[in-house]
């Protein structure tokens, strides 16, 4: 008996330091401490045994019993936190390493052009204190056309081919929607301006295109008048361009206007003496303004007789074709990624 005990002791011991994982350990519990485990047979016949003996070796059995139980512990315990440390060691990650290597870098997005001219503008105005407001692309006919003083059937319409919902709705052809909901929210005096995507139903070419963007502007006080405008503009233009520009203004018709203009920029490139970007006339058409048709200014709630204002549209497109010499304005919708990673 003695014996035998001494040698599954010994056996199990020698198991146990040999074990090399959590699953090793849990089967030589079983082998021994298990209900058909060699320790606990031989615990149970006990009872075979001589009765003065009995005692001394049921103790000496139970010793064992509680040997082996707390090795199996230790090693346990000392096998779980090698596995942990070694999980952790291969997981590690060195948080002071740069982040993305080159070429990783050159994959990480940027924002489009017509964005950065589009924040860019948006920071220019506020400077001027404009407030920045935004408006739906689906728009209703009244926000689009009735309110900017065109009516149903007003040849004006046709100015811009319009895609139309099949309930009567419309993808807005101008952000000069924009100004209507500017005025319901906002009284006099006020300056906001509306950036946004507008549409057109349009065939494309290197000029044209159905979805483009713009900001609208509007400033309403008293006695506003086209020296305050001609002053806006030169200040967007100069902190734009980053030098002075020589405007000039031509009659343009737009109904929600009147006076109506075209503002004309001095041709950057040549300096007015005339080159194929200005095709030697040395004037680049920029910007559509004028100072705000009284009927506008009495759909959105104001009266004329007390307030004017001046209005402007400026479309975005052409504007970083001009600042960057892009000759064709399909290029910003492509998706193509090779002309989006110049900017
Ligand atoms: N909404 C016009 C367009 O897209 C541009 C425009 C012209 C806006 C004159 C204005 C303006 O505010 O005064 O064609």
């Amino acid at each position: 008996m003695e014996h035998e005990l001494a040698d599954i002791r010994a056996a199990a011991i020698a198991a146990i330091q040999a074990a090399d994982s959590v699953d090793a350990i849990e089967e030589i519990r079983i082998r021994y401490l298990g209900r058909k485990g060699s320790l606990t047979l031989l615990l149970r016949s006990l009872g075979n045994i001589p009765a003065e003996q009995r005692a001394a070796a049921g103790k000496r059995a139970n010793e064992f019993k509680n040997e082996i139980e707390s090795a199996l512990e230790q090693k346990k315990n000392e096998l779980t936190s090698t596995a942990a440390r070694d999980l952790l060691r291969a997981q590690w990650i060195d948080v002071t390493l740069d982040c993305a290597t080159a070429t990783q870098r050159e994959d990480l997005g940027r924002l489009h052009p017509i964005s950065q001219i589009q924040y860019e503008i948006e920071d220019i105005f506020a400077s001027m204190g404009f407030e920045i407001l935004d408006g739906p692309e689906v728009e209703t006919d009244y926000y689009n056309f009735e309110a900017l003083n065109m009516p149903r059937h007003h040849p004006a319409r046709d100015m811009q081919d319009t895609f139309w919902t099949e309930d009567g709705n419309l993808l807005r052809t101008h952000t000069s929607a924009i100004q209507i909901r500017g005025m319901e929210k906002v009284s006099p005096p006020f300056r906001i301006v509306g950036p946004g995507r507008v549409f057109r139903y349009e065939s494309t070419d290197a000029s044209h295109e159905n979805t483009f963007y713009q900001v609208e502007g509007m400033m309403v006080d008293r006695d506003i008048n086209v020296a305050h405008l001609i002053f806006v503009m030169k200040q967007l233009l100069k902190e734009i361009f980053q030098r002075e520009a020589v405007v000039r203004l031509r009659p343009g018709y737009f109904p929600f206007v009147e006076p109506g203009f075209e503002l004309d920029i001095q041709c950057l490139i040549c300096n007015g003496a005339g080159c194929s970007v200005c095709r030697q006339s040395g004037w680049v058409e920029l910007l559509p303004c004028g100072l705000v048709h009284p009927n506008v200014l009495r759909m959105g709630g104001i009266d004329p007789k007390e307030w004017s204002g001046f209005a402007f549209g400026l479309g975005l497109n052409r504007l970083v074709m001009m600042k960057y010499g892009i000759n064709d304005i399909r290029h910003f919708l492509s998706g193509d990624i090779r002309f989006l990673r110049q900017f």
